[in-house]
């Protein structure tokens, strides 16, 4: 490779920035002693206590999960499939955030999937499959293709009136623009820690709603999730009383080390500052995008997209990535044709030289 590689993949793989990086260094040279020490788990409480303050929240209601189809799994298994049996979800959902749904059918429940238009979900297509028999609605707030953005605040609202909770696959928006579980009121939403967080993978979080945490059943108890972990001779497993009863044992400490890291980054950079950049260089690209003749497939206004640009042109987006991952730049292709993801740490002369290769790439857009 004769470049260095620009990563433009947030949607696929973040960038593991410098002081996640010396974090992970510090670690692996402590390890022997840390092993002796049970000095991981404040650190493990303060990367949870970091993801409750990116999401506007406390640590009590944050699990440390592997990742989000575990913890989509756990959800589906926690719920009573009853009289309300019905699941909601869309057409632009990935494999993690739908087989645990499917999967629900064995149970009784039934899955009534909402249909896309030009890779997006309409309101009105949610409203009309959502009734009180809906036990749940499970959307991706931003879709992995095209980057389209639910507004969770209506979906809630919604949702909440007939009756159903809401769970949220924050993976392709948490840590690229501002998120607040109170405010929005979602009973569930999970993140893994390997996009936009940019830190390694199988560190992931699930936040529960305190409201909805004691009409859940556990059916996964570990010592970690008990109401006094120290404890080893109980008779009984007394659950913990916030989200941390969908813990079970020893976590990936390693990953937490990064992403709490990473975290603090980004809350010191603030998400407002976060979100204001992303959406400003993004509309930018989309501009130029335009200009070169491509058809950009991610909605133009701000309340609808997120970090994630998508678009078509003449030649095969499967070709185009190839090209450009030659030329140093790493982007990737859905459905959605070209995906680039845009971070807050990417800079203008990144973009420029995307723009400059895609003018070699495809003359004709
Ligand atoms: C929206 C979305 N959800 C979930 C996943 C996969 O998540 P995990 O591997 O953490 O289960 C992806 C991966 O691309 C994704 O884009």
């Amino acid at each position: 490779m004769k470049h260095a590689m620009t990563n433009m993949d947030a949607a696929g793989a973040g960038s593991l920035g410098p002081e996640a990086r010396r974090a992970i260094d510090m670690f692996l040279r402590d390890w022997d002693k840390r092993m002796m020490l049970p000095s991981w788990l404040p650190t493990y409480k303060r990367a949870k206590e970091s993801f409750a303050r990116l999401i506007g929240t406390e640590e009590n209601s944050v699990a440390g999960v592997p990742n989000v189809s575990t913890a989509a799994g756990m959800v589906a298994n926690a719920l009573s499939v009853g009289p309300r049996s019905s699941v909601v979800t869309s057409d632009m959902e990935f494999p993690s955030n739908y087989y645990p749904w499917i999967l629900c059918r064995r149970r009784g429940a039934t899955v009534k999937v909402a249909k896309s238009r030009g890779f997006r979900v309409p309101l009105e297509e949610l409203e009309r499959l959502i009734d009180d028999r809906t036990i749940l609605v499970t959307l991706s707030h931003v879709t992995y293709t095209s980057g389209f953005r639910h507004d969770l605040e209506k979906l809630c609202r919604l949702s909440h009136r007939l009756g159903a909770f809401v769970f949220v696959d924050a993976h392709q928006s948490a840590g690229a623009i501002r998120l607040d579980v109170t405010e929005s009121d979602v009973d569930f939403l999970a993140t893994g820690s390997s996009k936009w967080l940019s830190a390694l993978p199988g560190a992931g979080f699930l936040y529960v709603s305190p409201k909805v945490i004691d009409k859940l059943h556990t059916f996964l108890p570990g010592w970690l999730g008990s109401a006094d972990p120290a404890t080893v001779d109980a008779e009984e497993f007394v659950e913990a009383d916030g989200a941390r009863r969908f813990e079970t044992g020893t976590p990936n400490i390693l990953g937490y080390v990064a992403v709490g890291v990473a975290l603090e980054r980004l809350l010191d950079f603030g998400m407002e500052r976060v979100e204001e950049r992303i959406l400003s260089l993004t509309g930018w690209l989309m501009e130029e995008l335009d200009g070169l003749g491509f058809d950009v497939v991610t909605p133009r206004e701000r309340r609808l997209r997120a970090g994630i640009v998508s678009f078509k042109g003449s030649s095969d987006s499967g070709v185009v990535v190839s090209e450009l991952f030659e030329r140093g730049i790493k982007v990737s292709h859905t459905e959605a044709g070209v995906r680039v993801s845009i971070h807050y740490t990417n800079k203008e002369e990144e973009i420029e030289h995307l723009l400059k290769s895609l003018r070699e790439i495809c003359p004709a857009g």
